[in-house]
């Protein structure tokens, strides 16, 4: 048994081993390998290399010490963004990016990225450079504070949260924020009234979808001919994003679009795994030689 934070149920488990089966003789890279559930699972298809990237100095630690018996596991400390930097001349048969943040980063009230769990406003994949969540929510402006909720919230009520955060701060921690928040949705709702900004800060601190646009870029490029590219969204923002980089290079001749629709999770997982409900599967296959 390992133990650590393993908390993290990966979502597709079976759907991300199907598209990729074709790769596993080969180095196929785990983008953002978090606590190494793909990872796991590629190894137990039979993949033969595994380069775990993640930004997140504290899950490469993790996952050195989760496959330091397996000499199959590279983990590398670096941004998927990067790629194909991380990878020297070697081209993958595939890539995997399962993108956002893992449930033990959620859980760990230090991150700042729960508004159920009282912590520092921090909200960084990587907490050892760039500027923390705070430095937005307590300096910008309130015009620009409320384009941030509406563009990678697609919050409604960008304007009143905008202006009752910019009334109370300096705001302190997660769940303060939270309360300031919740005050500007009068009435019970499905949703926890903050879930939209804490979605928006944590996408602007880590300009996520940037980062987003760029590794599929690199991941494109990084990958050798006939490779394939596995990608798992959790909102809107990212699928979009995802779905026309995938249709570009189709048109473009580049290769073909595997996931027509995008894969969802089967009842079952959804209900046992709530992270799950929200996950989209696309997956494109770069066209081969000749
Ligand atoms: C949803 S979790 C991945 C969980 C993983 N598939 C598993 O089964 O354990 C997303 C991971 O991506 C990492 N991450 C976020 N942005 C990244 C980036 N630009 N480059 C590499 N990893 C990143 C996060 O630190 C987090 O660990």
């Amino acid at each position: 048994m390992t133990t650590g934070p393993s908390r993290h149920e990966p979502v597709l488990v079976e759907a991300v081993v199907e598209a990729l089966r074709p790769c596993l003789d080969e180095l196929v890279v785990d983008g953002t390998a978090g606590l190494g559930g793909h990872t796991q699972a590629l190894l137990d298809a039979g993949a033969t290399r595994v380069l775990a990237i993640d930004l997140d100095p504290d899950a490469v630690r993790w996952l050195t010490t989760r496959f330091q018996d397996d000499s199959r596991v590279e983990p590398v400390h670096a941004s998927y963004a990067d790629l194909p930097q991380p990878l020297g001349t070697e081209r993958p048969a595939g890539v995997l990016l399962d993108l956002g943040v893992s449930s033990h980063q959620l859980a760990t009230a230090e991150r700042g990225f729960s508004f159920r769990l009282e912590g520092p406003l921090d909200m960084r994949f990587d907490s050892t450079t760039g500027a923390p969540a705070a430095q937005l929510v307590n300096r910008l402006p309130e015009t620009d504070l409320a384009a941030l909720l509406r563009e990678y919230g697609e919050e409604r009520r960008a304007r009143a949260v905008a202006r009752r955060i910019v009334a109370r701060r300096p705001l302190e921690s997660t769940t303060e924020l939270a309360r300031v928040v919740a005050g500007a949705f009068p009435g019970r709702r499905r949703l926890h009234p903050a879930t939209r900004t804490f979605q928006a800060l944590r996408i602007a601190t880590n300009e996520e979808l940037e980062v987003l646009r760029q590794g599929l870029a690199g991941a494109h490029v990084a990958l050798r001919e006939g490779g394939r590219l596995a990608v798992i969204a959790f909102h809107s923002l990212e699928d979009r994003i995802v779905k026309h980089a995938f249709r570009a290079w189709a048109r473009d001749g580049e290769g073909e679009v595997l996931t027509r629709r995008p894969i969802r999770s089967g009842r079952t997982e959804s209900r046992r795994n709530p992270r799950a409900r929200s996950a989209r599967l696309r997956v494109f296959a770069k066209a081969s030689a000749g």
